[in-house]
Formats: C-alpha cells, sequence, structure tokens
C-alpha cells in the first residue's frame, strides 16, 4: 500500500469532511450545502463506500479528500498529502520534505538578493548602471520593473554582508551561486559585482539564477549563476514567467539567445518570447513550452555569432553532412520527443531579435510568421547555392542532403521534402529516394511486466493507463479538465503528465511512484491508435455515466424520503407543477425541482451519447 492508500484508510470521509460540512445522513451517504458554491439546496454528497464526495449544484467539483483538501485550502498535492498525511499519523519518508524546505530556502536566499540589487540599482550608488540602462540601452522603466533589473555593487562583500545581516548563512548563499568560496579557502565573497542584474525565474516566477552584464567592455559580457540545487540551464528559460500567457494567446512561442533579445520585444509588445541563455534547446526545454503552446519558433542572429548560436539551439553545425545529420536528428527527437513544431526564423541580416522589434516591429511579425520547419530551413541552406551545373554536383548535392532526409522519420513530411528537393534538383524523385534509406522501424516495446492486479482499476485508471501506453492520445486529451480524475492520485498523475509526458518521477520517495507503476503494469489490449482512441473515448463515456448514475441514486434517495414526509401524492403534484412551468408554493419549490432534476437525470442517461473525442 503507498502513503496515499494508507492515509486514504485511515481517515474517515464523512467524518472529516463534516469539520467543514454541516452533513446529514441521505440513505447510504451524506449530503449538504457545498462549500464550494453558495446555495440554499444542499447539492453536496459524500459517498463514504468510495471516500469520494461531489457537488451536484452549480460548481460540479468532486473527488476524494485530497482533493477536498487542495480545493478548499488552495494546496498542491503534495503539500494536502503532507496535511492528511500528518493528521492520519502516517509518516512520509523526511527526505521528499527536507528536500523541498531546503529548495524554498535557497529561493528565499534568490529573492532576498533579487530584492537587494533592485534597491541598489535606484539609490544614488547606481546612477552608472541607471545610465547605462536607460540611455545606453534604452530600457524603459516599465521593463526595469517587470524584469527586475538591479545592480551589483563593485564591492567584494556587500550582498555577503546583506545576506548575513538578514539571518542567512554563507554556505547557504554559495549553494545558491550568490557568493563565492575561495579555493584556498578564507570568507565567500559576491559572486556579481559591478554588473546589471538580471534575475531569471523558473515558469511560476520563483527566482533560480541571475545574469550580469558588464557596463563595458570587460570579459566575460554577461557572468551568470553556475548550475545550483536549484538552477539547471538546460531546464529553464529565461523570460518564460513573463512569457506564459501571450504563447498560449498568440498561439506560438518564439525562443532567442539572450536577455535582451527577450526584453527587447517585450518593450515592443511582443511578449511570446523566452531565451535559452546560450545552450542549446533541450527536451526538456521544449516540453515546458509545450504546455503552453506546440508551436516553437527559433529566433536567431544571422551574423556569424547569432549562427553559432542557432547552430547550438537545434544542436547543429552546419559543416560536414553528418554534422547536419545530427542536428537534424536532434530537433527531429526534439520536437516527436516534446511533441512540439519546431520553426527557424531568420532575423533581417545584421539584426539581433533585440533591434528587429524595437526599430522594425513589423519585420519582426512576418519574420517570425516565415519561419521554416527545421529540415526545411537546413535543406534551404544547402539548396541556396544554385542549381547543380553537372550531375556530379547534383549528386554531390543530394549527399549533403541526404542525412537531413534521413533524419525525417514522418513518411509524410519526408517524401514532401523529397519532393522538393527531386524539383529544385530536377531530377525523379525516385533518384532520391533510392539514395536515402528507409525510416527506422521503431523498435517493440519489450512487454510490460504484467503486474499483480492490486485492486480493480477504475474508469479512471484505465483512461491513464491508455494515456500512458498510447503517446499518440496526447493531442486528444490533454485538453481534457482535470476534474474528470475525482481521485486525487489520479488527478495529480493527469496534471503531471500534461506538464510532462514522461511522467518522470520526482525522487525515489515519490508517493506517487507505486501508483504509476501499477498503471504501468495494467494490462490492456494491444490497440492500435485508432482502436486506443476508441477506447478512451468509451472509457471517458464510462466515467460520466458513473457519476450520472451517482448523482442519480443520490437523487433517487432523497425523493423516496420525501415521499415518505410529504406523501407520494403531494410530491407528483408538486413535481408536475414545477413541469408545467405553473407557479408553486416557495416551500414545495426544492421538492419540485428535486424530482423534476431525477426525472431529466433519468432521460440524459438514456439519451447518452459516446462522447466523441475533440
Ligand atoms: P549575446 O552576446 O548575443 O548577448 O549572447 P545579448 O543578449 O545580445 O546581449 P547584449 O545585447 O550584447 O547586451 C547571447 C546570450 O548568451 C549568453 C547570455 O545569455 C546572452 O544573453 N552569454 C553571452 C553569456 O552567458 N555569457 C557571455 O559572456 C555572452
Ligand atoms: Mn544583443
Amino acid at each position: 500500500m503507498d502513503v496515499v492508500d494508507e492515509v486514504k484508510s485511515r481517515l474517515d470521509p464523512v467524518e472529516y469532511i463534516g469539520r467543514v460540512v454541516n452533513l446529514q445522513r441521505a440513505g447510504r451517504n451524506f449530503r449538504g450545502l457545498c462549500p464550494f458554491h453558495n446555495e440554499r439546496t444542499p447539492s453536496f454528497y459524500v459517498f463514504p463506500d468510495r471516500g469520494t464526495w461531489r457537488c451536484f449544484g452549480a460548481c460540479g467539483e468532486g473527488g476524494d479528500i485530497f482533493t477536498f483538501v487542495q480545493k478548499r485550502e488552495g494546496l498542491q498535492f503534495r503539500d494536502a498529502l503532507r496535511e492528511l498525511a500528518d493528521l492520519a499519523g502516517v509518516q512520509l519518508s523526511r527526505e521528499a520534505t527536507q528536500k523541498r524546505s531546503r529548495r524554498e530556502h535557497l529561493a528565499a536566499i534568490m529573492s532576498a538578493a533579487v530584492e537587494y540589487y533592485q534597491r541598489c540599482f535606484r539609490e544614488a550608488g547606481g546612477q552608472a548602471a541607471q545610465d547605462y540602462v536607460y540611455q545606453k540601452r534604452g530600457i524603459t522603466e516599465a521593463a526595469v520593473s517587470a524584469f527586475r533589473i538591479g545592480w551589483a555593487p563593485d564591492e567584494w562583500r556587500s550582498l555577503h554582508d546583506y545576506l548575513l545581516g538578514r539571518g542567512y548563512s554563507e554556505a547557504d548563499a554559495v549553494a545558491a551561486g550568490l557568493l563565492i568560496e575561495p579555493e584556498s579557502g578564507g570568507q565567500p565573497y559576491d559572486r556579481f559585482r559591478g554588473r546589471i542584474i538580471i534575475p531569471i525565474a523558473d515558469e511560476r516566477g520563483v527566482f533560480v539564477a541571475m545574469g550580469g552584464r558588464a557596463l563595458g567592455d570587460e570579459e566575460p559580457k554577461y557572468l551568470n549563476s553556475p548550475q545550483t540545487e536549484l538552477f539547471d540551464k538546460g531546464r529553464t528559460l529565461f523570460g518564460l514567467d513573463l512569457a506564459g500567457d501571450a504563447a498560449r494567446e498568440s498561439g506560438s512561442v518564439v525562443v532567442v539567445e539572450g536577455y535582451m533579445d527577450v526584453i527587447g520585444p517585450w518593450q515592443a509588445g511582443f511578449r511570446n518570447v523566452v531565451a535559452t541563455m546560450g545552450t542549446s534547446l533541450t527536451e526538456h526545454h521544449a516540453k515546458l513550452l509545450r504546455r503552453y503552446t506546440s508551436r516553437i519558433v527559433l529566433a536567431m542572429d544571422p551574423d556569424s555569432a547569432g549562427m553559432a548560436a542557432a547552430e547550438r539551439a537545434g544542436e547543429l553545425l552546419l559543416g560536414s553532412p553528418e554534422q547536419m545529420g545530427r542536428a537534424a536528428r536532434h530537433a527531429n527527437a526534439v520536437s516527436l520527443g516534446a511533441g512540439v513544431e519546431l520553426r527557424v526564423a531568420q532575423m533581417p541580416a545584421g539584426k539581433d531579435p533585440d533591434e528587429v522589434a524595437r526599430e522594425d516591429p513589423k519585420a519582426w511579425t512576418r519574420t517570425i510568421e516565415q519561419a521554416r520547419p527545421f529540415p526545411e530551413f537546413l535543406l534551404m541552406r544547402l539548396m541556396g547555392d544554385g542549381r547543380p551545373e553537372s550531375p556530379l554536383e547534383a549528386r554531390r548535392m543530394v549527399d549533403r542532403m541526404r542525412p537531413i532526409l534521413e533524419a525525417v522519420t514522418d513518411p509524410v513530411e519526408r517524401a514532401m521534402y523529397v519532393q522538393r528537393v527531386a524539383r529544385h534538383l530536377d531530377i525523379p524523385e525516385t533518384a532520391i529516394m533510392d539514395r536515402i534509406r528507409r525510416p527506422m522501424q521503431r523498435a517493440p516495446r519489450p512487454r510490460d511486466i504484467a503486474a499483480e492486479a492490486r485492486r480493480t482499476p477504475s474508469p479512471e485508471d484505465m483512461l491513464l493507463a491508455l494515456i500512458l501506453r498510447h503517446p499518440s492520445l496526447r493531442l486528444k486529451v490533454r485538453g481534457l479538465p482535470a476534474d474528470l480524475f475525482s481521485s486525487g492520485i489520479n488527478r495529480e498523475l493527469f496534471l503531471r503528465w500534461v506538464a510532462d509526458e514522461d511522467l518522470a518521477m520526482e525522487g525515489e520517495d515519490d508517493p506517487a511512484a507505486g501508483h504509476i507503476q501499477w498503471l504501468r503494469g495494467l494490462r490492456l489490449p494491444p490497440y492500435s491508435d485508432e482502436e486506443a482512441r476508441k477506447a478512451a473515448g468509451q472509457t471517458i463515456h464510462a466515467i460520466l455515466k458513473e457519476r450520472l448514475l451517482q448523482r442519480q441514486a443520490a437523487l433517487s434517495e432523497d425523493v423516496a424520503s420525501l415521499e415518505r414526509e410529504l406523501g407520494a401524492n403531494r410530491v407528483a403534484e408538486l413535481s408536475e407543477m414545477a413541469w408545467r412551468g405553473a407557479l408553486i408554493p416557495d416551500d414545495a419549490d426544492r421538492v419540485a425541482h428535486m424530482v423534476i432534476e431525477d426525472l431529466e437525470l433519468g432521460l440524459s442517461l438514456h439519451r447518452r451519447e459516446e462522447p466523441r473525442l475533440a
């Protein structure tokens, strides 16, 4: 039994929920006024047999005790788990709790440092910094506030003294990457000295690192936080905390190389822009972005330095055919792995995204709109060299393009590129097809270990199992409301899966690990993608139907007890009046509606069709 089950088995939902909701017995179940919306007629039910609750009124919320606590107290699943485990006397692994509070502590130090540097920027000592930011770089006051731009005084221990004065330890400030510990021993000193500070936040806005720009030509131009417990370059995108909404609304996100290339467009009103900070775009980055949109546009400098960075971004080195193929394979893997579409936008010659956005917003828009799919971008660069003048040259060109074409694993896409190349080179498609290898067949997955059934899977367990088994369902299913899952753990897993398909476990002591394994081990028929989609549709249907049946059962019990109270004739009379829309006595209103609801529910259950997946 995992911790979640254990907590559930130890807590009585009626007793627990009954602390905040006044519950009355209604047959086998309990009923009360919904705590999540205002109502006069109780439509909130607790089902002790299943350990669940649901509001059949306006809000339609439901779940288990975990979801109840989450909703009521606005907590994340893990915090709800912590609270309930505490109450149930279930020991959570200490490591998990400690790791979390350690991160929170380091984040608090980062946040204190960001505030301190912001203050230094605005004070008299920050005059040179202000001149640089406002005059030299033309950054606006609004951008300074939004990006929390600061100034690290040119002193050895100013932040050091500030943090220690606030009660933080040297060791923790070193761990956060803010102080440097001399190898020779001796007192730690500030990492950032005499630099403009650009804080880096994670997608939730928690500061995890910073970049410090030199005022002049000192090297390095940017000094960045090292890799820490909080900061992993390969999983962090500068500006994402500010860009998320715009990315979602505009349907695309633009990835640039650097801090200034995010800030410039932001000022020009282009707010769906994030930066990789000089590394390649990893699959982790892409998955992070996919929470907002699946269309990713890489916007890189065309100059040589910029090109080198674009090459890093797609892990492409435009040199030998092998290197190009490697780049194309990387891009293909990232886009397939993360379920995103990778495009490349080429800024007008000699211009940074920063400059383009500010000086010529129309050109920015055009450039982003004209971004090409990654393989096409590569092929165009090769084909741009002109048409071949001899058969030998044509063959050489095909050979250079071959690795790029081979990297495209989707047969339809590949055929399309082959066609274009063939037209450009003016040779038959088959001549190219013959030269490239067939797409590699995906290795069949090793058989899942047939796990012993721990319990009979519910429809929502089955739905999750299907989703995990068939990545092709992703696009269809990820838009479902998490509320569809009434078990807290299932809901948590669904949300995690929406965020990250791998469902990476959060460490060995992840309370969900056992459940994930169990779901993965469930035996499913060997569905094709199409069949899996059908099965998912039917499963969703089953979940909804089960919910309606529950509601009907609860209502019928209510009606039965009303009939005992008022007599069946009176109940029938009132409901008939309500059905006709006739005026009925005030106090009977409730009765009548209940009966009508019962009737309508029966009808809708009867009529209910299988929902089609969007
Ligand atoms: P750029 O040299 O293009 O910087 O490097 P930039 O963003 O355009 O900055 P300005 O306009 O010159 O001030 C792109 C990115 O590469 C990383 C930074 O993240 C930078 O924004 N970089 C660059 C460093 O980390 N260190 C450096 O010394 C240079
Ligand atoms: Mn620049």
